[in-house]
């Protein structure tokens, strides 16, 4: 059994239902996780393994998901296998695209030995609040594109790594 956290930048909420599903797949394989927005982790807490992800807002990952991959590429007592997945692609045309890192977080992954990022399409509410959401729904760019089974399937496989077996 690990000791994992699982954290999420979000605006919306929508990145945080994909780390409950990652979440709630390593806990049915007996694993001790801490869920929480990246904002709220609390410092001095280690970790054997984390699970950091973001909604993409253009471009860039939300900041308090930075701040917490700042913050473990500092500590003394680094997770031992980390996670990153992002949530942004919008449309059925876009929904699947693997997007690259930003930069920033390119740099903070490769310092942190940061397993391969995994993309998630986004989902934009129709009823979004901020103007430029407001807009992009009445655009038809509203719907759910993440497919979460696939980070309850994700979940497992992390489990499956940390108990050194395939699966
Ligand atoms: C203002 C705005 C900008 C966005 N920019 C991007 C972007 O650059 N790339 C992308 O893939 N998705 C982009 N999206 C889509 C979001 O990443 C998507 O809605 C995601 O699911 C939001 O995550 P959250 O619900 O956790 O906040 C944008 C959405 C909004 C509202």
């Amino acid at each position: 059994m690990a000791k994992v956290l699982v954290a999420y930048g979000t605006k919306m909420g929508g990145t945080a239902e994909i780390a409950t599903k990652v979440a709630e797949a390593l806990r049915a394989h007996g694993h001790q996780v801490t869920l929480a927005a990246a904002g709220e982790v609390r410092h001095g807490e280690s970790y054997e393994a984390a699970v950091v992800g973001s909604g993409i807002y253009a471009g860039r990952w939300r900041r308090e998901a930075v701040g917490l991959l700042k913050r473990l590429a500092r500590a003394s007592d680094k997770p031992s296998r980390l996670w990153l997945f992002h949530s942004g692609p919008l449309g059925d045309e876009h929904g699947d695209d693997p997007v690259a890192l930003p930069r920033k977080v390119r740099a903070l992954a490769d310092r942190l030995g940061a397993e391969d990022v995994v993309t998630f399409g986004g989902r934009l509410p129709a009823d979004a609040r901020g103007f430029i959401a407001r807009a992009m729904a009445r655009n038809g760019m509203g719907g759910d594109w993440r497919r979460l089974e696939q980070a309850e399937a994700w979940g497992g496989a992390m489990a499956a790594e940390l108990e050194g077996r395939q699966e």
